[in-house]
This record gives C-alpha cells, structure tokens and sequence, in this order.
C-alpha cells in the first residue's frame, strides 16, 4: 500500500491525509490480536500511515505473515499472560527506545448466557479482554512516561453499553473495561504524564467474531451469501475500516482533548 493513503470506502479523510501522516508518521504503535479482523485493520491503517506498527497475537504463523505484508513487527504474545507483557515491552524498548501508542484489542466472544456459562469460560473471557488491559495499559504507561506521553485505545463494544444476552461473560468484560479505561484517564490526567485512555465501542462489524457469531445464533453464512455486500449491508454490518479510522483518530494529536471517553462506532445501533 502507498504510504500516507487512509484505506477508505468513501474518501472522507482524503484531504487529512498528508496532515495525519506528518503526525502519525514514526509513531511506535503496538496492536494486540493484530493477526486478524479489527486488530488487522488497525495495523494496516497505522502502517500505510508511517507508523512504526508492533503486531502481536497468539496466531503466530497468520500473525507473522501479514506483518510481514505490512512491514510491520510481529511478536507472539497471549495478552492474558502478565510476564509476556513485560517481555514485549522489553523488546520495543530495545528495538525503538519508545512506545506512542496501545491498542488493546485481542479478544474473544463465546457464546453463552447466563444459564449456560461455564466458569472456565467466564475465567478465560475475563483473562482475555479484563485482566490483558489491566497488564498491558500498566506496562505501557511505564514506557510512555519515559517519553513524555502516549494514547491508549481499549476496544470495548457495545456490550458495555446495553448488554447481549448470549454473551454474558463477554459483556461484563467490555463493561470493565469501560470502566476501567476511564480511571485510567483520570489517573494519567492527574499525575501529567500525558497520557490518555479511551475506549471504542463497536456494534457489529465484518470479521471473523461476527461471521462465526451469525454462523452459530442466525445460521447464516455471510461469505456465502448470494451477495455479500448487500447482505452485510442490510444487516447493519460495518466493515474494520469504520473501527481503524476511530482507533487512528484517538491515537493522533487530532484527538488531544479527548480522554477518558466512550467512543461508539455501530452506526446509531444503541439509540435506536
Ligand atoms: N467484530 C465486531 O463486531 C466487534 C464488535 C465489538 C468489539 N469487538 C472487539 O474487537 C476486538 C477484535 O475483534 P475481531 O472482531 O477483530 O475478532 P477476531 O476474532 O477477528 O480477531 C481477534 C484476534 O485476537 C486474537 N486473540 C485471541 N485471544 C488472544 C490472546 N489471549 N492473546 C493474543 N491474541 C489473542 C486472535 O488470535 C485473533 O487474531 C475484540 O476485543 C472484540 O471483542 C469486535
């Protein structure tokens, strides 16, 4: 991809672009669950944009084959495992002296209710979104203090905002995080370092979460739909773009104002 071009749909940021470049270009960003979906859209978005992209991911082999595609730097890394956390920091240190920025997006969304959630599954949900932002905003936060600021993207979901019935475990994970990402602004806030966290909460978007989602609950196949697009469309799917254009956003000095903020990306799905 040509550096310094958004990959977008409809050409909105088009004129930005050559500004959000000189902002965003060398910026060192680390991407969790980069080897697929939303993580992969924030890598791709962030690399076309000059951005010094770290992939991590437990999918290794998928993991290191689109960062090599990207030009990016791919490290393995189960994001529930605080010790690993440690050791990826090291490593960026010691490759690029500096860290601008964090995307805490790994994640994975069983489908179960109440009734039928097993505390292995509870366990496994809240280790994978709750207990990973927890370690890795923590271990970011020493390294952005160092270099005198930073931003921090927690993916949340509408989950938090509203709650979904089949995913109980998954909703009480983003609800945390939710949380959880505001009291880290406000301690960032306070303490000067320059800091800030946000959350991003989308509705439903086309990645591989979703079509297993409407595999398992709907029994549909989006990719083998008659037509894909229209179908997608209909069913008020956006695409990883409309996310990594929000993640690109908070973590630029476009956003410099905003901390601590909810930011809903599912095209009026909540209000309605
Ligand atoms: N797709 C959506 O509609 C949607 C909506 C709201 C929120 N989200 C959130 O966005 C994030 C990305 O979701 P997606 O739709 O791209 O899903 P995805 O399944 O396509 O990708 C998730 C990635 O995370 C990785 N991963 C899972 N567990 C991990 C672990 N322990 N350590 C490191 N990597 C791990 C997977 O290997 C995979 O590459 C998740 O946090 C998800 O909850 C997605």
């Amino acid at each position: 991809m040509k550096k310094g071009t958004l990959v977008s749909e409809n050409g909105m940021l088009k004129e930005q672009t050559s500004d959000l470049f000189a902002d965003m270009n060398g910026k060192v960003i680390l991407v969790t669950g980069a080897a697929s979906g939303l993580g992969y859209a924030d890598a791709r978005m962030l690399s076309g944009l000059g951005c010094r992209v770290v992939m991590t991911d437990i999918d290794q082999e998928r993991g290191q084959a689109l960062a090599a595609e990207l030009g990016a730097f791919f490290l393995a890394q189960d994001v529930a495992d605080e010790q690993r956390w440690a050791e990826v920091m090291t490593e960026i240190d010691q490759r690029y002296g500096r860290l601008d920025g964090l995307v805490n997006n790994a994640g994975i969304a069983p489908i179960a209710h109440i009734e039928n959630t097993t505390t292995a599954t509870w366990r496994a949900t809240l280790a994978t979104h709750l207990d990973a932002t927890f370690f890795g905003s923590q271990a970011a936060i020493k390294m952005m203090k160092t270099n005198g600021g930073g931003s921090i993207v927690n993916m949340s979901s509408t989950a938090a905002l509203v709650g979904i019935p089949d995913y109980l475990a998954y909703s009480a994970a983003k609800g945390g995080i939710r949380s959880m990402t505001k009291a880290i602004a406000i301690h960032c806030r306070r303490s000067r370092y320059g800091i800030r966290c946000n959350s991003v909460h989308p509705g439903s978007i086309n990645t591989p979460m979703v079509q297993t989602a409407l595999r398992e609950l709907m029994d549909f196949d989006l990719n083998h739909a008659d037509d894909p697009e229209r179908a997608r469309l209909k069913m008020g799917i956006g695409e990883p773009d409309d996310v990594a254009h929000m993640v690109t956003f908070l973590l630029s000095s476009m956003s410099k104002h905003i901390n601590g903020a909810e930011m809903v990306v599912d095209n009026g799905d909540t209000v309605t």
